[in-house]
C-alpha cells in the first residue's frame, strides 16, 4: 500500500504513470464513455484550513469514479477536540478506503499515515502540496510545455516552493526558484532536491533576483505571500516581497510563448498582476480544472498499489 504526502517518494516513471492515468480519465469524461473506477469506495476528507479547489475537485472525483467522499472539517470530528491524531487514524481508516488530510505540520500527515490501514493523500501541508504539482505539470503535458521545460518559479519559499523542487528534481527538468532573503525554501527540501536532481539531470537554481529566474524561461509561476497560517506576518512580509511581482515586465523576460501557472487563490496586483492573471499566457484556469483529473488519476492508481 502507498500513500501520496510527498513526492519525494515517487519516481519519474510512478508520477507520469499517475498523469497518464488521470488524463485517460479526462479523455474518458470529455468523450462520456468514462468507466467508474472505485465503485462504492469512500474518501474521508480532512480540512484543518480552507479549501475551494481540493475540496471540490476531491470530492467531486470520486463521485465521478462511483464512490463517495465525506468532508470532514476538524470544527466538527473530535481531532479538533483533542481525540489524537493515532486514534483518528485507526478509526477513519477502519470505516473508509481512502483518506485525505490538510493539515498544518506535514508531520500531523506522516503520523496519521503510520497508524492508517489506508492509502492517505497530503491535501496540502506548510510543507509541501504535492497533489497541486499533477495538476500544474499536467497542464504543461497538454501544452507542450513538458518537453525542456524552463520554470521560474518567483515568490515565498513555501509549500508550493518546496512541491516544484520535488518535481523538477524528480522528473529531471530546470527549474529556477527565485525567493526574497530570509523567505527561502527549507534548506533540507533543496538539499533532497539536489541528490535527486543528480540522479535525474534536472538543472535547480536558487536566487534572491527575480529576473535572473525569469530570463528565458518557459513557465512562470507563483503563489500567494501569505499562506494559510500566517495572516499575522503579513505587513512584514508585503514590505519583504517588493519587487517579486509577476507582472508584465517581468513576464517579458521570459520565452515568448512561455505560459503562467497559479496553483490560486490569486491575490491580483500583489503577488501577480491582474494583467498576467488574466492575460493570453496564463493557464490558471485550465490548471484548476486539472486538479478533478489528475487526482482521479491519483485515486486510482493509489487502489491499484494496495
Ligand atoms: N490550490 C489549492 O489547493 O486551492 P484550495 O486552497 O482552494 O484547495
Ligand atoms: N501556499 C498556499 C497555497 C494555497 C493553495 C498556502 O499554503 O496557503
Amino acid at each position: 500500500m502507498r500513500h501520496f504526502l510527498t513526492l519525494k517518494e515517487y519516481s519519474k516513471e510512478e508520477i507520469l504513470e499517475i498523469l497518464n492515468l488521470g488524463l485517460e480519465i479526462k479523455a474518458e469524461v470529455k468523450a462520456k464513455t468514462f468507466v467508474p473506477r472505485l465503485v462504492n469506495q469512500t474518501l474521508a476528507m480532512i480540512f484543518e484550513k480552507s479549501s475551494t479547489r481540493t475540496r471540490v475537485s476531491f470530492e467531486v472525483g470520486m463521485y465521478q469514479l462511483g464512490g463517495h467522499a465525506l468532508f470532514l472539517s476538524n470544527r466538527d470530528i473530535h481531532l479538533g477536540r483533542g481525540e489524537p491524531l493515532k486514534d483518528t487514524a485507526r478509526v477513519i481508516s477502519s470505516m473508509c478506503d481512502m483518506v485525505m488530510i490538510r493539515t498544518y505540520e506535514h508531520s500531523k500527515l506522516e503520523e496519521f499515515a503510520s497508524y492508517s490501514k489506508v492509502p492517505v493523500i497530503n491535501g496540502l501541508s506548510d510543507s509541501y502540496h504535492p497533489v497541486q504539482l499533477l495538476a500544474d505539470y499536467m497542464t504543461m503535458m497538454e501544452c507542450g510545455k513538458d518537453i525542456n521545460p524552463i520554470v521560474a518559479y518567483i515568490g515565498d519559499g513555501n509549500n508550493m516552493a518546496h512541491s516544484w523542487l520535488m518535481l523538477a528534481s524528480k522528473l529531471g527538468f530546470e527549474l529556477r526558484v527565485a525567493t526574497p532573503k530570509g523567505y527561502e525554501c527549507d534548506p533540507i527540501v533543496i538539499a533532497d532536491a539536489m541528490r535527486f536532481a543528480e540522479e535525474s539531470g534536472a538543472k535547480i537554481t536558487i536566487t534572491n533576483d527575480p529576473k535572473v529566474a525569469a530570463k528565458g524561461a518557459t513557465v512562470v509561476t507563483t503563489d500567494t505571500w501569505i499562506s494559510m497560517g500566517q495572516e499575522e506576518e503579513k505587513t512584514q512580509r508585503l514590505l519583504a516581497f517588493q519587487g517579486y511581482i509577476v507582472d508584465d515586465a517581468l513576464m517579458g523576460l521570459a520565452a515568448e510563448n512561455a505560459i503562467f501557472l497559479h496553483c490560486l487563490p490569486a491575490y491580483r496586483d500583489v503577488e501577480v498582476s491582474e494583467s498576467v492573471l488574466e492575460g493570453a499566457q496564463s493557464l490558471i484556469f485550465e490548471e484548476a480544472e486539472n486538479r478533478l483529473h489528475a487526482q482521479k488519476g491519483l485515486m486510482v492508481w493509489l487502489d491499484k498499489h494496495r
